[in-house]
């Protein structure tokens, strides 16, 4: 048996800017994926192949021989795929971003979109000529009986596509988002939902973050696929194979969070914010400006709290972190106007000469928002839904006291519930009611609930949660 572990992923490890000059400099990548992988890429005999997201990163791929950029770069083990731009615009943006991310978070509401016309069927050959470039990288980098582990709805088609080329590999696809119930997931192309579905199944092991995306997966993989599905044993056969489907939350390595919030650039931070929040409390959202993490239904929340209890106005602070993200696509540059447009309203309505109560960070700043973790009395995380959501985890380990308001609808709900107050993400008043709940909360009822948040946060950290999903393959 192979030792050698492949991971299959479109965002990578490290990403590349390119100056005027021609000069590049490489950057560590950011993300939930990315960051839970990056910790267990470290180790052994392990190859990261990912896609070139942008001019950059192409200008670093062709300087390096083969696109291996260990060979170029101090990246580690890392191969980058040079997809034609277009081709790859079409299946992230198109189909992988604005198609399978909306389904999985039930995000379509409008009367225009979705439309699966000619132009989607372009966008969809784009995604499987992508899904065919990793499937060949992958056959000519993986060497006998090696194991695989494609990561997400990037990469739907890949395990299957893998198969028919190396049919002597152990593959595994991971989804790293919620799963979409079959009465939402039909809104695809049947086609496109049956190649999905098997395309994922051409795996030995199909892995979730919650019991709840894996049920839905099954539901959908009898619904349109007419497999057969055991619940039992979480098995899926269909096509003359059984795949099996695993359950791996992903947690936190709290000790290197703990560590990296306590370096000097988090503490300058926190004195910065202390200045500012002085003895007032401090409610924290930290999200990237995502359609589904539901940043305009927070705010409206916090507005309508604080219209509801003038007691409050002066004595508390919303510090809402709302980081740039898919501005290639139009919905999120619409997005983020609302965004700061609910933000201004606040402003205007509440803020007084010594007072202001809410600050909207726009810009990316890790420190900042680990500095705002420790300080923070509530968290706010209200997703329409969310395969896990790491910052309802990261919070309660980098903060002895905060009381954590979360969306029933995240991942992070199954591990998390029984000490969160749990709102449903659509109801702003029930959410309103929730951050006025927290702010009461009796400090010893708050540092209980803390802990065993804590707890629960750091049961899975990155390593065992890979290596439990490598264990779970190799008895496949
Ligand atoms: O939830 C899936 C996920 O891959 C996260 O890990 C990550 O935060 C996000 O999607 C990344 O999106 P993108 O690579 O498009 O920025």
């Amino acid at each position: 048996m192979s030792s050698q572990v492949l991971i299959a992923s479109n965002r990578g490890p490290v990403s590349f800017s390119m100056s005027d000059d021609g000069t590049l400099t490489m950057r560590r990548g950011g993300g939930g994926l990315v960051s839970g992988l990056s910790e267990v890429a470290r180790d052994g005999d392990l190859l990261w192949v990912c896609a070139a997201l942008s001019d950059g990163d192409r200008g670093a791929v062709r300087l390096a021989p083969g696109g291996r950029l260990d060979r170029a770069f101090d990246a580690g083990p890392v191969r980058m795929l040079d997809i034609p731009p277009a081709v790859f615009h079409r299946a992230y943006n198109a189909v992988a971003n604005s198609t399978l991310w909306f389904v999985n978070h039930l995000l379509y509401n409008t009367p225009f979109t979705p439309q699966f016309g000619i132009r989607f069927r372009r966008e969809w050959e784009s995604y499987r000529e992508y899904n065919g470039a990793f499937a060949l990288a992958l056959a000519e980098e993986a060497g006998p009986g090696s194991r695989v582990m494609v990561q997400d709805y990037h990469l739907t088609l890949a395990p299957a596509m893998l198969r028919v080329e190396r049919p002597d590999l152990r593959i595994a696809h991971f989804s790293h988002t919620p799963w979409a119930p079959p009465e939402y997931f039909s809104l695809l192309p049947d086609d496109v939902a049956v190649e999905v579905l098997s395309g994922i199944l051409g795996s030995d092991h199909a892995g979730f973050l919650t019991a709840r995306w894996a049920e839905a997966f099954m539901d959908c993989c009898a619904v349109f696929l007419g497999a057969r599905v055991d619940r039992e044993s979480r098995t899926v056969s269909f096509g003359g194979r059984t795949v099996r489907i695993g359950v791996h939350p992903l947690g936190v390595n709290g000790e290197a969070l703990r560590a990296r919030a306590a370096e000097p650039d988090v503490e300058s931070h926190i004195a910065a914010i202390k200045d500012v929040v002085g003895d007032r409390k401090l409610i924290v959202r930290i999200d990237r400006t995502e359609l589904s993490k539901n940043i305009v239904r927070g705010l409206t929340a916090y507005r309508e709290f604080l219209a509801g209890h003038p007691e409050w106005h002066g004595k508390v602070v919303h510090l809402a972190f709302a980081y740039p993200s898919r501005h290639d696509l139009p919905e999120y540059r619409e997005y983020t106007a609302a965004v700061q447009r609910c933000a201004k309203e606040i402003d205007d309505e509440f803020a007084t000469e010594d007072w202001d109560p809410l600050i909207l960070n726009v810009h990316d700043d890790y420190p900042r928002s680990l500095a705002a973790y420790r300080l923070a009395d509530v968290l706010l995380v209200n997703p329409i839904r969310d395969g896990m959501n790491l910052v309802a985890k990261e919070g309660p380990i980098l903060s002895r006291r905060c009381a954590l308001v979360l969306s029933r609808e995240a991942g992070a709900a199954a591990e998390l519930g029984a000490d969160a107050l749990l709102v449903n993400p659509y109801d702003v008043s029930g959410t309103a009611a929730a951050l006025h709940e927290a702010l009461l909360l009796p400090e010893e009822d708050r540092a209980g609930r803390c802990a065993r948040l804590r707890e629960a946060a750091t049961a899975f950290p990155p390593r065992r949660w890979f290596d439990d999903q490598l264990a779970a393959l190799d008895h496949c």
